[in-house]
């Protein structure tokens, strides 16, 4: 929708009070056979629209794919209705979903009379499984101001936190703000029992009915934060959080798929500090989150004293930042509102206005891994910052790393005695001044996981190099130390940390 210039603040619509959505087990799984053979599927309908018209719906751009799905074809018929906002004519419909049929979906709740779907529906899937996925209609669809009750589709952070979350196996899970339900359709294949949770009662229908559409049987419950799962602990708890921070002013929404209500990044930090309650020993937390920084200050420092009051490990990676009028323009256009207009300078100014007030100088946004310790021990705490690419999936990098750190705590002097073995993807480059016999520096690089780089000197170097899992390090360095014409305690204690690092990150691994 264009603004004029002198329009008043817009309040987004918000929906009528019920999703109208009905959960019918039968008229489900024909819709699921029916969308299985007409291939509405991630890869069926990616290589329908073809690379150049995908990639344009990724960037919220419909033209390319509208002009490619033409025909009365099922999944043509299907990408335009769940899609692309197409209005289509029930015997179109009653052909792509032979099963289901447009009474079907009418009976579902999912279809108006005049052929336009109600909502959204993805074809969503990972390395093992393929799913569907409802959510509300997308500004793509509407091209309006989004609802003040909208739930999100799948968006870059749902996939973000899939993709990090540590896949092990696991009895109860809990996805807190669950929104569609993408990452408890996640947790489904590998946790026995998922719980869902969410404040807001449209997304506690879209949940049942992602749910059923899926075969599961998640606990879904409405409510506040922790509220759902008073007194009830997991082993797993993953929470794309309503993390945006937005003024608290009037004329600016408070928009309940992103924003939880607090002040400022007052609602991720309760997130942290509740969670600890509501894992079991050993349990593993897994958010997104935004960190204010104010001038002066360091994000880790903000971080840090976010996880002061808690007992928990902690492994933080900062991926981007922000500045106040980045962060600003971000989330105005992400609620639908374009530049030019009275709403957006207005929210614009309001959005530094609160900033300002709490001096926030940047603003951090990350992944956040917690776990609480199994045993008694010293906690760890890494912060770090990663902003380039990663491994995708990236979950059994942060499982490895969570096991590699839990070891180091709870084996504090014993990694000098370890036999490790350089991990598999890491390589060793050397760079020297020209003519020079020696290398002035030496860096080791990981393929996998965060694909981090670290310089290391000739005594690590030659270190790795026999790293094979024959001697233990200590074994290696003191050799080492005699070949170098090195202090042999001086180079052992030097060592101590950097081997230590190594074996956290995952360049040492066991044998
Ligand atoms: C960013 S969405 C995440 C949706 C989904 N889990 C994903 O990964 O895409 C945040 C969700 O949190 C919900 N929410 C907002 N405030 C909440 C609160 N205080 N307690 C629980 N859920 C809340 C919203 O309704 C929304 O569905």
């Amino acid at each position: 929708m264009t603004f004029m210039p002198s329009s008043p603040v817009r309040t987004p619509q918000t929906h009528a009070d019920s999703t109208g959505l009905r959960v019918l087990p039968e008229v489900l799984a024909a819709l699921d056979a029916d969308l299985r053979a007409a291939d509405f599927t991630v890869d069926g309908v990616q290589q329908r629209l073809g690379p150049v018209a995908s990639a344009a719906l990724d960037r919220e751009q419909s033209v390319p794919a509208k002009r490619v799905v033409t025909t009365d074809a099922p999944l043509d018929v299907l990408i335009r209705l769940f899609g692309l906002g197409g209005a289509e004519r029930d015997e179109h419909i009653d052909a792509a979903l032979p099963g289901c049929r447009a009474a079907g979906l009418r009976a579902l709740g999912l279809l108006d009379d005049d052929g336009r779907a109600r909502f959204d529906l993805h074809p969503h899937a990972d390395e093992a499984h393929s799913w569907w996925v409802l959510s509300d209609l997308s500004e793509l669809v509407t091209g309006g101001p989004l609802p003040d009750d909208y739930v999100l589709g799948i968006g870059g952070a749902s996939t973000t936190l899939a993709s990090w979350t540590v896949r092990r196996p696991a009895g109860r899970a809990l996805d807190l703000g669950a929104g569609c339900g993408i990452q408890a359709l996640h947790l489904d294949a590998h946790v026995r029992q998922v719980v869902a949770t969410d404040i807001a009662a449209r997304a506690v229908e879209i949940l049942e009915f992602n749910a059923a559409l899926a075969g599961t049987d998640w606990q879904v419950r409405r409510g506040s934060l922790f509220e759902p799962v008073a007194g009830e602990r997991f082993e797993l708890i993953v929470s794309n959080p309503p993390f945006v921070i937005t003024p608290r002013v009037a004329g600016v929404p408070l928009m309940e798929y992103r924003d939880g209500g607090m002040v400022g990044d007052s609602l991720v930090r309760t997130v942290v500090h509740q969670v600890e309650a509501h894992l079991e020993p050993g349990g593993v937390a897994q958010l997104l989150g935004n960190w204010e920084v104010p001038a002066g200050t360091d994000w880790q420092d903000v971080v840090r004293q976010w996880l002061a009051p808690t007992e928990l490990d902690a492994w933080v990676v900062q991926r981007e930042t922000q500045d106040p009028a980045e962060y600003a323009e971000l989330w105005i256009r992400d609620g639908g509102h374009r530049p030019g207009t009275e709403a957006y300078e207005r929210m614009y100014a309001a959005w530094l206005d609160d900033f300002d007030a709490r001096g926030v100088a940047s603003i951090g946004f990350g992944v956040i891994t917690l776990q609480r310790p199994a045993t008694k021990r010293r906690r760890f705490q890494v912060l770090e910052e990663h902003s380039g690419p990663v491994a995708s999936p990236m979950g059994p990098a942060v499982d490895a790393e969570l096991a590699a750190l839990t070891w180091c705590a709870e084996h504090p002097d014993e990694v000098l005695d370890q036999n490790w073995r350089v991990a598999d993807d890491v390589t060793e480059e050397r760079f020297a001044a020209p003519g020079a016999d020696d290398p002035s520096v030496i860096r080791i690089t990981q393929v996998g996981g965060l694909g981090r780089q670290l310089h290391i000197d000739t005594a690590i170097s030659a270190y790795l190099s026999v790293a094979d899992g024959d001697l233990t390090a200590r074994q290696a360095l003191v050799a080492i130390a005699t070949l170098l014409e090195r202090d042999e305690r001086d180079l052992l204690e030097r060592a101590q940390p950097i081997v230590t690092r190594l074996v956290e990150t995952g360049f040492l691994v066991r044998t």
